[in-house]
């Protein structure tokens, strides 16, 4: 079953309760929190505050994506704020393993992120300490941005990788995901597909979540 996490980045963030309360009722498995802190990436969005306001909104798991330099300075902040999920750059952060644990002794699920630039290696040797590696499909800064064909390869090199030693980390994408891109994405062996603007823009919210979960 592949679950959909939408991006509240592209929510409006004036009526943010009201555009988190509507995630569970369109259908969405997951709420996805980019956090920037701009060096990492070239902008910013929002932190631990925020997480807590919204975090009594919605019985879905949160789940952060840290797009911040040495994330694990971070990692207490969200998980006192309600973080079911963390994500690290595998670029931002030199203590990975460590990172990772602190993450999962706190009871919650732990991933690694991969840069487009980033290949599939980079995650070997954490993955037996990972629930989930998100493949970004676009460099990551700015939500609206294309799809960067060759994710496709490196979603179908994780999926071999995980396959292989039996595991069942989940693989997420992000970044420039539409309902076709969401096909590739499946077809390779992705399990999560975050989506921020082809949701948030659409007429029919909770019918493009049920076109990204089967792919067109
Ligand atoms: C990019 C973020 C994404 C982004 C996705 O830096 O990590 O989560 O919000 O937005 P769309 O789906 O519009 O590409
Ligand atoms: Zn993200």
């Amino acid at each position: 079953m592949i679950k959909i996490a939408p991006s509240i980045l592209a929510a409006d963030f004036a009526n943010l309760d009201r555009d988190i309360a509507s995630l569970h009722r369109w259908g969405a498995d997951w709420v996805h929190f980019d956090v920037m802190d701009g060096h990492f990436v070239p902008n910013l969005s929002f932190g631990p505050p925020v997480l807590s306001s919204i975090r009594p909104l919605t019985k879905l798991p949160i789940d952060v994506h840290l797009m911040v330099e040495e994330p694990s300075r971070f990692i207490p902040w969200f998980l006192q704020a309600g973080a079911d999920i963390i994500t690290i750059h595998v670029e931002a952060e030199n203590h990975l393993h460590r990172a990772l644990q602190q993450i999962r002794e706190a009871g919650r699920k732990a991933g690694v992120v991969l840069n487009p630039g980033t290949p599939a290696i980079a995650a070997k040797e954490v993955l037996p300490y990972c629930d989930l590696v998100l493949v970004m499909s676009v460099n990551p800064g700015y939500g609206g941005q294309k799809f960067i064909p060759e994710s496709v390869s490196k979603i179908a090199e994780l999926r071999r990788m995980i396959d292989e030693r039996g595991l069942i980390t989940d693989i997420e994408v992000d970044g420039g995901i539409n309902p076709e891109t969401a096909q590739l994405c499946i077809d390779a062996g992705a399990t999560v597909l975050v989506a921020g603007n082809a949701i948030f823009q659409a007429n029919d919210p909770a019918g493009t979540i049920r076109d990204l979960r089967c792919g067109k």
